[in-house]
């Protein structure tokens, strides 16, 4: 592909009257139940549940999105962790008709796809909605023959699924034939591998309610989501996403560091390629997420020392700062599209250092480790030897060892295998793989956790928790210091955290103070206003604002009486007095000169 899908796409959907979004942080605001933005249409999620937003009806944008879900299966032709999403939307605007001939028109004449290699899923009915006979009807007054529709349900047809709280609806899948061998057959077969989805329109209509129940939303929305690199593989004809133009440097790069050749080392040059994408946009988003043990901070870690096991598989010299080559092709790529990447590239640079002495160091530690094993099997040998001279130690490293070395040292087993290999001993690999597999059903159950119900997120509970959090911010400034500002929010429906500069532990009075300050402007029933401002305007009137170069062109600004204005998606409480009774459960701190506070109100 010549030009960037990318500048096709929002070109296309302007000239359709949909205004251009920023691409949100690669981590929600103020969404702890989610790590990492999933999909482009989640920061939009308060927007379809009907709240207005400054820009309009018709939104388009390309949105930086992470799933861990697919760590494990990356090294296959298309699975990533990082990867961009390509989207538009009707926020009561335009239904079915306009996405449809929209979607197809994008398709067939920005593209230039061939109609003979489409097909299109739609939804079969279920008791909330009938099948979809209207959208099968309009794909087929686009030209689409019916052989190629196919009614599924909401398995394969309901977005995000029908579990999963907060708005949905079932979709519209659009379907291209990747087989360059084989002409596509006339008649639609979903189940066939070859039919590559590329692209989807959900007719989001619901809101999954807590309770079970399904709720008609406010208004019928579109929300449609197209993934860049999966496309572009299409449309260069390739089966393999890292065939393409926005992989191939990236896995040039790793060929020469590794004097070893793609065709022979697919898995491992994915695993460095895709992480390493990662890894610089998480490391450089302006969210300023570090490697840790917890969160986003802890998926950081693991991408880094990934890169690192894999870069030594294929003998990349990991003592050198073979990485920087590659984290400049990325930047290269990125820096038009998020300025940020840019402005954080040495950072980017010195994260990655920094975790891989640390890692190099860990490797040093388990390798002695393994030493000292090797050593305990001799030590028994000559041992049982003073008693019986044909004494046979058997020389074999348990599942649990090669557990802990995995765990401990972050051995991988196959790097344990092949030490132990060099030195004529055995690894109980299946004992391992039991202790493995328990292990990441149990971490699976934890990351599912954070992944889920991310998009459901505008409770009743939460807006007056956000309202709670602005009016902390102004009690902290006034009764703490006043250049105190957010560093971070995360709001649970149970219970607000909020990060901020300060130099000291709050006394027990500062604490005191802050709250009788928010609980008397909840006595004081204040109305909570809100307005759309440019941010320039939205700065001179004194708002405050934390991510501004991340704004569009219109901003929303939360105002609280006297007390406070802030540049805020919302949604928050429409009086204070909602709020009922605010407290401070926990002040700590978070990291250095960043204090964090846990708050209630009950
Ligand atoms: N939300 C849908 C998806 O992620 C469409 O944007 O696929």
């Amino acid at each position: 592909m010549k030009e960037n899908i990318k500048d096709l796409y929002i070109n296309f959907f302007v000239s359709k009257g949909h205004k251009q979004i920023p691409s949100s942080s690669v981590v929600p605001e103020n969404d702890p139940t989610c790590l990492f933005n999933t999909a482009g249409m989640q920061p939009l999620v308060p927007y379809l549940l009907g709240a207005k937003h400054p820009l309009g009806t018709r939104l388009c944008d390309f949105q930086k999105c992470f799933r861990l879900t697919d760590l494990d299966e990356v090294g296959d032709n298309y699975h990533h962790t990082f990867f961009e999403m390509l989207g538009n939307w009707s926020l009561g605007d335009y239904f079915k008709k306009e996405a449809i001939s929209w979607s197809f028109e994008f398709l067939t004449k920005v593209l230039n796809l061939d109609i003979n290699r489409l097909a299109f899923t739609v939804f079969a009915g279920n008791e909330y909605v009938p099948a979809d006979e209207e959208s099968a009807s309009l794909w087929e007054a686009q030209g689409v023959s019916r052989d190629r529709i196919a009614f599924l349900p909401a398995e394969d047809n309901w977005w995000p699924s029908m579990e999963q709280f907060g708005p949905c609806g079932s979709d519209t899948e659009m379907f291209y034939w990747i087989d360059n061998e084989t002409p596509a057959p006339k008649v639609f077969d979903p189940s066939d591998k070859r039919w590559m989805e590329i692209w989807n329109n959900v007719f989001m209509q619901f809101n999954h309610l807590e309770s079970g129940e399904f709720v008609q939303l406010k208004q019928k929305n579109v929300d449609t989501g197209m993934g860049v690199e999966r496309t572009t593989a299409v449309l260069d004809g390739l089966d393999d996403n890292y065939l393409t133009e926005i992989w191939q440097p990236i896995i040039k790069e790793i060929e020469k560091l590794s004097n070893k050749n793609y065709s022979d080392h697919k898995k491992p040059m994915r695993v460095i390629a895709d992480h390493m994408r990662a890894i610089v946009m998480i490391a450089g988003d302006d969210a300023g997420i570090v490697p840790s043990n917890t969160d986003q901070g802890y998926i950081l870690r693991r991408l880094i020392r990934r890169v690192i096991r894999f870069a030594k598989s294929i003998e990349i010299d990991t003592s050198t700062n073979f990485e920087n080559g590659i984290i400049d092709i990325i930047v290269d790529q990125f820096k038009n599209y998020y300025p940020e990447i840019l402005k954080n590239e040495q950072t980017i640079k010195n994260v990655f250092m920094e975790e891989k002495n640390k890692f190099n160091k860990t490797l040093e530690n388990g390798l002695k480790e393994f030493d000292k094993i090797i050593n305990g099997f001799e030590r028994k040998q000559e041992f049982l030897r003073r008693t019986d001279p044909n004494a046979v130690v058997e020389r074999k490293i348990t599942g649990k060892t090669a557990f802990n070395l995995y765990e401990t040292y972050g051995f991988p087993i196959e790097m344990t295998e092949e030490i132990a290999r060099e030195r004529g001993i055995d690894v109980d690999t299946s004992n391992f793989k039991q202790l493995f597999a328990e292990h990441q059903e149990k971490s699976k159950q934890g990351s599912e956790q954070k992944f889920k119900g991310g998009l459901s997120d505008a409770s009743v509970e939460t807006a007056r928790l956000h309202t709670a959090t602005h009016l902390m911010q102004a009690g902290l400034q006034k009764y703490v210091s006043a250049d105190i500002r957010q560093k971070g929010s995360n709001i649970t429906p149970e219970r607000l955290r909020f990060d901020f500069n300060c130099d000291h532990k709050l006394t027990e009075e500062e604490i005191k103070k802050v709250e009788d300050f928010v609980n008397e402007a909840i006595k004081a029933e204040i109305p909570v206003t809100c307005e759309e401002l440019t941010p320039a305007k939205a700065h001179e009137i004194g708002a405050l604002g934390v991510f501004d170069d991340r704004y569009g062109d219109i901003v929303t600004v939360y105002t609280i009486g006297s007390l406070s204005k802030e540049i805020c998606c919302g949604p928050h409480a429409k009086n204070t007095k909602e709020l009922h009774h605010f407290k401070i459960i926990k002040e700590e701190s978070s990291s250095s000169g960043v204090r964090r506070i846990k708050a209630i109100l009950d």
